[in-house]
Parts: structure tokens; C-alpha cells; sequence
């Protein structure tokens, strides 16, 4: 079955869930990955500065850790600005950027390209909520995979176990795994990340409606939708969630479905961790040596993880 079919059955049958739900891989069409960078340097949204200040600070730990050389493959690549300083530290021998926008990652693999000649990079297509098959003859020997931006905090805890447990099996036993993760931490910096004062995180959560519109023929009306987000406690998880401002019908090709006012769809979970926990995740995912790194106030942490 080709992707586009998988993604409006998936859609669909989450549209018709209670409470209904769209999956937050689809965020990323273009405008919605132009809105993500843009979210990336707002004042609130503190994980990508702070992340890579971690990693600016920590460079000479990581590559006494790891060492130069070797295959880096990084998920979610997007951009691939994050790549960018781990080849100047790292300088591998290749370089593949994994990302489920294909437009969008061929440009960044373009740039990156023209700004380290020697560097082999390959773009590859790819939803890590599936399976992922890495290009044949890829060498299995040296691979760090690289899993920053705290992307991990869209997957609840079993799956984030079950992804951590493919990473595993992608290496070797020399292999390492570098992962951003967004540390639990003071409710009102976490939920102002999340509902900045300019709208950008609200552009990015009802731009959903459009990209979804587009592929499987439904007719939401984005102006009758709001931004919500909230950090929910006990699930340790920022929560975003649009919500109808009327009662509304929207309908699909195949399917149709009512919302009374102030219902909502359950966009994404954006989880955050202590590292204690994360630790104990990486364990019985099979990484029993693990490395931190975070910032002076503990908000984000780079994890090295190795079998
Ligand atoms: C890309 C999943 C790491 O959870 O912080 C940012 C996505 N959503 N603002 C995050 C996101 C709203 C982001 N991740």
C-alpha cells in the first residue's frame, strides 16, 4: 500500500475516535516545517536554544565519547541546522538525514551538501512511527544515531520504549544513540512554550486542518477551530488539542463527522522526562551505558546512549 493511503486510513479513523484525534506527524507540510523552525527561535520555546547550547558546551565530551568519523544518521533532520554542528565536531565520513517531509529534506540535503564537500549525505524518506529501512550496503560498523529536539516526546511510553529498542537493533555494539530530552520542569515555562504570545505554536496546531484537508478531501474550516495547550501532570506530557468555537459538520470522501462546541482533537503529546526515568527506559531498551549532559538549569538534557 503506498503511504499516501496508509495516511487517510490512519486519518480518517482518527477523526472518527473519541475523542478524536490527528497523529502529529501531520504537522510537517511545508508551511507546517517553516512554522516549526519558526517555533524554534520564538523567546517561549526554550528546547532548541537550550539544546544546543548543551551541545556547544559538551562538544569535546561527546566526541572523546564517541570519536571522529563513522556514519551519523539523524531522524527528524527537518532542517538539518543540528547536523550542521555535528559534522563540524564529529566530521563523519556520511551522513544520512531521515525526515517524513520529503520536500523539505531534499533542500536541507542540498545545503548541507554545498557546505561539507567531502561528506556523503543521503536523504532518505522515512516515518519512524514505522519501520525504517536505513539504504542497503549502509556500513553497519561506527553509527551514532542522532535523535535531538526531544522529537522522542511525541511517542507515549511504550512506544518510545519499542522506538528506543529499534534504535538498538540499527547498531552496532560500538554504535551509540545521542537523544534530546525535554526534562520535566516549572508548569508555566513549559505551557508558554507551547502557547507563545505572537501565535505561532497556534498557526502550527490548526495548520494541521489544512494539510489534513488536502489529504484526505475533508473541509474543515480552519478559522472555526482555537489553540489549546496545557501540561498535564500526571502524564508527565504538554497536551495540544484544537477545539471547535461552534458545533460544526465536517465531511470527507467516505465519511463525515459532527463536533459540538468546544470539542476538541487531540493533536500531540509532547512528554517530558527526569532523567532517572529516561535512564531506566534506555536500560530495557538495551543501551546500559548512559552519559547526560543539560544546562545550569536542568531544562534540557543531550543523552548518550550506548549498548
Ligand atoms: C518536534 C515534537 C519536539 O514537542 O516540542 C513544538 C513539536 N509542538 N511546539 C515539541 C512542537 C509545538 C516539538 N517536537
Amino acid at each position: 500500500m503506498d503511504r499516501s493511503s496508509t495516511d487517510r486510513q490512519e486519518i480518517c479513523a482518527g477523526l472518527l475516535q473519541l475523542p478524536a484525534r490527528i497523529a502529529p506527524k501531520y504537522f510537517y507540510d511545508v508551511r507546517g516545517s517553516a512554522l516549526f523552525e519558526e517555533i524554534t527561535r520564538l523567546p517561549e520555546y526554550y528546547p532548541t536554544r537550550t539544546e544546543a547550547a548543551v551541545m556547544q558546551a559538551h562538544g569535546a565530551d561527546i566526541l572523546q565519547k564517541v570519536g571522529a568519523g563513522g556514519t551519523v544518521i539523524e531522524f527528524g533532520a527537518g532542517s538539518c541546522e543540528k547536523a550542521r554542528g555535528l559534522c563540524r565536531l564529529l566530521r563523519p565520513q556520511r551522513f544520512v538525514a531521515v525526515d517524513i517531509s520529503a520536500e523539505f529534506l531534499h533542500e536541507s540535503v542540498a545545503r548541507l551538501r554545498g557546505e561539507f564537500p567531502g561528506l556523503e549525505v543521503l536523504p532518505l524518506v522515512a516515518d519512524l512511527g514505522r519501520v525504517v529501512e536505513l539504504p542497503a550496503g549502509l556500513p553497519r560498523e561506527r553509527r551514532l544515531l542522532f535523535y535531538p529536539g526531544s522529537s522522542i516526546g511525541n511517542f507515549d511510553p511504550p512506544q518510545a520504549l519499542e522506538l528506543l529498542t529499534r534504535f538498538r537493533g540499527l547498531m552496532a555494539a560500538d554504535g551509540a544513540l545521542l537523544i534530546g530530552i525535554d526534562l520535566v520542569k516549572d508548569i508555566a515555562v513549559l505551557e508558554a512554550a507551547y502557547d507563545d504570545a505572537a501565535g505561532v505554536t497556534a498557526a502550527f496546531n490548526l495548520n494541521v486542518l489544512d494539510h489534513v484537508n488536502r489529504l484526505i478531501g475533508s473541509d474543515f474550516e480552519p478559522a472555526g477551530w482555537r489553540h489549546v495547550a496545557f501540561y498535564n501532570v500526571a502524564a508527565s506530557r504538554i497536551e495540544m488539542h484544537l477545539e471547535a468555537l461552534a458545533a460544526t459538520r465536517v465531511s470527507w470522501p467516505g465519511g463525515e463527522r459532527r463536533f459540538a462546541a468546544g470539542e476538541r482533537i487531540h493533536t500531540e503529546n509532547s512528554y517530558k522526562y527526569r532523567l532517572a526515568e529516561f535512564f531506566a527506559l534506555l536500560a530495557r531498551a538495551g543501551f546500559s551505558r548512559s552519559d547526560a549532559w543539560t544546562d545550569p538549569r536542568d531544562w534540557f538534557a543531550a543523552v548518550l546512549a550506548r549498548p
